[in-house]
């Protein structure tokens, strides 16, 4: 009997779990879900079921292409050969000149007997088979067959068009390369969000990318980069797999726009041909992010017969009608000291070197023209006058973009605060290490490309749109697509839904859909990890309670016992009471039962740490240790010199980039009442009262999230901060904020008070 009451209790376990996962398929599967929203959808009564009698056809051979596009991405899913033949249900591709449609616009209509999809160019069809494809089930993406989906799709009739031409994604491949296969797989995912420009970044201070037969040099040197840590980073594309991305791209209606950075972030090409600068090098691949110095020489005609060349290489590789310059962050220092910048200035009768940047600009414009292309630059191009047919790319905020529309140029937005998509897009001490934080989902998605502040007789100049996917902390593929999904989606939808049917809440239901979708296109995007405590090492006094928040208000599941939790733990209601030692591992869930990482918090019930009877003297004191040191062990045997005496940690401003040396700060920090306090630091160990609390040996750690607790008594507490001044990932720990910061409860981190010796 006892055997029995346990096989039903199996039996009912199991019902109630494999429900819970249907439960769960259907709410992602539920409803419409199309990204970007249309402009205009009407639901009707009824469905149509595409299956082994769906035939596709099209009114007009060029939509040939279109067609094999989706009846091979549809065959892959369903197992169905959707063939030309009339079968009983039918897909039905209408190519009609005679409409009066904008270029993209498309319009779509599901009945139960058939859908209709109606465009008066290719490129209008297939982003109406887009929204066919996401009216089906999320798994019509996948890349096997799913034999337990009924492929049944909502009927409606669709009348779309995008607000803007221009719909872009940018990626630099020269802090970090990222091969043919990830930029393909990238191109698939835009295609289904209708997005149209893929911006490919392909030369910098960092790496040369792109094979040029004149120049063979720009890739034997150019595109290797020896690292401050003795490794090396390398890649570049040859002409024959820019031309495999290109076609790629096309067939999915995505043009690729080519960068050739000018005339600063010019690097690696000087350090292949250094005679192109002023000062003729030589030079080494730039290791450090940042602005370089050395830049092209506009005074020397050759550096302009090799960009003319380089140009005359690359423009046969893309077949499109823009081609972007770069055109930012160019210092002037070199031109304000070289002959024969100045020579120049003074023969074009030029005011000054920004003039000159312009006249550079210019001159590289009249090459652009000649081909029949249009030159997009960053907005500093803006500085010494504007190219007449030039396109300004807005990226340090909306300023530039908002004057160079209001003057009749077109502009494409990409202003950092809301589409630099290589920020954090959670807290800080839950994301991994990035340059900057935080550009939430939502705060991408508010984005309106037409500022109120342009004259509305000048708002046709906005072409359109682009996130910019930058890589210096990016280190690896699986982290870029954390960083551009489901950024890189909200980039879509703001380009092409009109602004006021915008809406970020029905967005993020319709994206949990797509989130499937990526899934079958083994996407690594972002799922938002719980927030709200401060640090996952937490010290309490007596009980305390938890409360955890995440950017989407996603349940959340926990455990207690030490267990990894699953989508079937106990959800998290309410704030956490915490009594003595114990370890809590939290996660955010997905309606479709994905989980996010999982947050593993410490809570250990601690005792105050007494404070110290000092006599405290203001100032703290610093060593220095000469030599070469990387790691906290290159220390043991470190020949420390005299303390100094100095006011703050701020001292470490007056070491140069290049020294190689370590610091030793030793003295007292105050905390104004008993409590636990959080702390962090960007150098490279603290230790408090004579035990290490934070080590960021060998880590990248601007921005760190490396963060502690402890209880400390009120008054004096004795610290050692070690700072060595190497270069760890491409950012020397000299431009880390100097000394640690220190926080009580829910207050902002600051630097600690009454630092004394
Ligand atoms: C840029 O971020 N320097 C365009
Ligand atoms: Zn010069």
């Amino acid at each position: 009997m006892k055997r029995y009451i346990s096989y039903i209790y199996v039996i009912l376990l199991f019902a109630l779990v494999s429900c819970g996962r249907e439960a769960t398929k259907m709410v992602y599967n539920e409803g419409l879900h199309i990204v970007p929203e249309p402009a205009s959808l009407e639901q009707k009564d009824g469905t149509f079921v595409l299956d082994g009698e769906t035939c596709l056809t099209v009114n007009d051979e060029r939509l040939a292409p279109v067609s094999e596009y989706f009846k091979s991405k549809i065959e892959r899913s369903t197992g169905f050969q959707l063939g030309d033949q009339s079968k009983s249900r039918k897909i039905s591709l209408q190519l009609d000149e005679s409409l009066s449609f904008d270029e993209e616009e498309y319009e779509l209509t599901v009945t139960p007997e058939g859908v209709t999809v109606a465009g008066k160019t290719p490129q209008a069809v297939f982003y109406g088979m887009q929204t066919v494809m996401q009216l089906l089930p999320a798994e019509i993406e996948s890349e096997k067959q799913v034999d337990t989906v009924v492929w049944e799709m909502p009927c409606v009739v669709v009348k779309d068009k995008p607000a803007y031409g221009y719909r872009g994604m940018m990626l630099d491949v020269c802090r970090h390369f990222h091969d043919v296969e990830f930029v393909k797989k990238q191109l698939d995912i835009m295609a289904m969000f209708k997005m149209n420009r893929f911006h490919w970044h392909l030369t910098d201070d960092h790496l040369w990318t792109i094979e040029i037969k004149k120049y063979p040099r720009l890739t034997e040197v150019g595109s290797v980069r020896h690292n401050a840590d003795g490794t090396v980073h390398k890649g570049f594309y040859t002409q024959e797999q820019i031309k495999e991305v290109v076609a790629y791209a096309k067939e999915r209606f995505i043009e690729v726009i080519p960068e050739l950075e000018l005339p600063g972030h010019a690097l690696a090409a000087l350090t292949a041909y250094p005679n192109f600068s002023c000062t003729g090098g030589p030079f080494s691949v730039r290791n450090k992010w940042g602005v370089e110095k050395d830049v092209y020489c506009p005074g020397n005609e050759d550096t302009f017969r090799f960009l003319e060349d380089v140009i005359e290489e690359i423009i046969p590789l893309f077949p499109g009608k823009y081609f972007h310059i770069g055109g930012d962050e160019c210092p002037k220092d070199r031109w304000k000291k070289c002959p024969k910048c100045q020579k120049r200035i003074r023969e074009e009768g030029l005011k000054d070197e920004h003039e000159l940047q312009s006249y550079f600009v210019h001159r590289i414009e009249s090459i652009l023209l000649r081909h029949g292309k249009r030159l997009i630059g960053w907005d500093e191009i803006l500085e010494g006058g504007l190219a007449p047919s030039a396109v300004v790319m807005s990226w340090r905020g909306e300023k530039g973009g908002i004057k160079a529309a209001s003057m009749g140029h077109d502009v494409i937005m990409t202003p950092s605060d809301w589409l630099y998509i290589d920020f954090g897009q959670g807290a800080v001490e839950v994301e991994p290490v990035l340059i900057n934080f935080t550009t939430l989902l939502s705060k991408t998605y508010s984005y309106n490309p037409r500022s109120e502040a342009i004259p509305d007789e000048f708002k046709k100049h906005i072409l359109g749109a682009q996130c910019n996917m930058w890589t210096e902390y990016s280190v690896s593929p699986e982290l870029t697509e954390y960083l551009l999904y489901p950024r890189m989606l909200a980039t879509a939808e703001l380009t092409w839904t009109p602004f006021e049917k915008k809406n970020f809440d029905s967005f993020v239901k319709r994206m949990f859909n797509q989130l499937v979708r990526l899934d079958e296109h083994h996407i690594n995007y972002h799922i938002p990890i719980p927030e709200g405590p401060k640090a996952d090492y937490l010290v309490i006094l007596q009980e305390d309670t938890l409360s955890f928040t995440n950017s989407l208000n996603l349940p959340m599941v926990f455990t207690r016992d030490g267990s990894v939790p699953t989508a079937e733990s106990t959800s998290y209601e309410s704030p956490l009471l915490v009594k003595d030692n114990e370890t809590i591992r939290i996660a955010s869930v997905l309606p479709s039962g994905k989980m996010s990482k999982v947050r593993t918090i410490e809570v250990v019930k601690g005792n105050l740490i007494s404070a110290e009877n000092v006599e405290a003297k203001p100032g703290v004191a610093v060593q220095r240790a000469e030599g070469t040191f990387y790691y906290i062990k290159d220390l043991d045997n470190a020949k420390w010199g005299e303390k100094q005496i100095v006011a703050d940690f701020v001292n470490k401003g007056k070491v140069d980039l290049e020294d190689k040396g370590a610091y030793c700060y030793t003295g007292y920090f105050s905390v104004p009442e008993d409590g636990v306090y959080y702390l962090s630091t960007e150098m490279d160990e603290l230790q408090v009262d004579g035990k290490v609390v934070l080590s960021n040996d060998g880590k990248l750690v601007r921005h760190t999230h490396n963060r502690t607790s402890l209880a400390l008594q009120k008054g004096y507490h004795s610290f050692r901060l070690l700072f060595i001044n190497n270069n760890i990932g491409g950012y020397p720990r000299i431009w880390n904020n100097p000394g640690f910061v220190i926080s009580q409860k829910s207050e902002d981190f600051h630097q600690p008070d009454n630092l004394s010796h």
